[in-house]
């Protein structure tokens, strides 16, 4: 965890306000295959301000979640959160990923977490130790993600495609060929590989690059240059102004091989 620590702790509150609304498809399509494996426990990894836990609690017959992050500002969210009735959610600040190596559960969930880890391979071994089975989120290629597209071009004051083309880790271009060749070597074998929509609506493009406004994200231009070119990048992706972004992200079950 480390170094990203203090930027979602920066982020916390934009992230939890501008995406966990928008990202509730690929959180339900999580407990879906939860319930589809009769997952009784799932200890939820990186689970920011708390979905798909709470989803998982609220949707299937599971009985306990432990939901850790290494974000302190990230967990206060779920801290507030009411648990349903007769379920229990534990909660687990991590200071370092070897903290849920003594945690057992059916199920390891992990949305859009696993892709801001140095040490994938490292983390996916710990997965291993504490569950049989994984149900993870990455995004799909870069070309199919266009929020996260522009909201790292404009923050970052590059506008060329060259940009897109780079293996920042966070656009995840795990097609399924990569991903199926590192969950491999990892001892891991894909049971499924689903394809998740995501209709993201925003009002303006403001209202989509106050995500990372106070985080380091923003490296390049000032608030308002980075305005002015999310707001150039959403007319040429946009016909009108509703500004109605489709997204692709995948989420995967991977079985431990034996
Ligand atoms: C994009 S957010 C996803 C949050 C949530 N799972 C969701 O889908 O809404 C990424 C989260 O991963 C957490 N994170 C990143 N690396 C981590 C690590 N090595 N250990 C624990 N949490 C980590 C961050 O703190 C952040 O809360």
């Amino acid at each position: 965890m480390s170094e990203t620590q203090n930027e979602w702790d920066i982020m916390a509150n934009k992230y939890n306000k501008v995406f966990r609304p928008r990202f509730v498809p690929v959180y339900n399509e999580i407990a879906r295959l939860v319930a589809v494996n009769n997952c009784e426990t799932v200890l939820d990894f990186a689970t920011g301000p708390g979905e798909p836990a709470l989803t998982i609690l609220e949707q299937t017959a599971t009985n306990k979640v432990i939901a850790c992050d290494g974000s302190a500002g990230m967990l206060q969210y779920l801290k507030k959160a009411i648990v349903p009735e007769g379920k229990e959610l534990q909660i687990q600040h991590l200071c370092n990923d070897k903290d849920i190596q003594h945690l057992r559960s059916d199920v390891v969930t992990c949305s859009f977490g696993i892709m801001y880890n140095s040490n994938l391979a490292n983390l996916l071994a710990l997965f291993k130790t504490c569950a049989p089975l994984l149900v993870c989120s990455v995004w799909a290629h870069h070309s199919t993600v266009p929020f996260l597209r522009i909201v790292k071009s404009a923050s970052s004051g590059t506008l060329t495609d060259q940009y897109f083309e780079t293996e920042d880790a966070s656009f995840s271009l795990w097609n399924r060929d990569k991903m199926e060749a590192i969950l491999k070597a990892a001892g891991y074998e894909i049971a499924e590989y689903n394809l998740v929509e995501l209709p993201m609506e925003f009002a303006s493009p403001k209202d989509l690059m106050e995500f990372c406004e106070d985080s380091e994200w923003f490296t390049g231009p000032s608030k308002e240059e980075a305005l002015a070119r999310a707001k150039a990048l959403m007319q040429e992706y946009f016909e009108g102004t509703s500004y109605k972004m489709n997204n692709h992200a995948y989420v995967f079950v991977a079985k431990k091989m034996e």
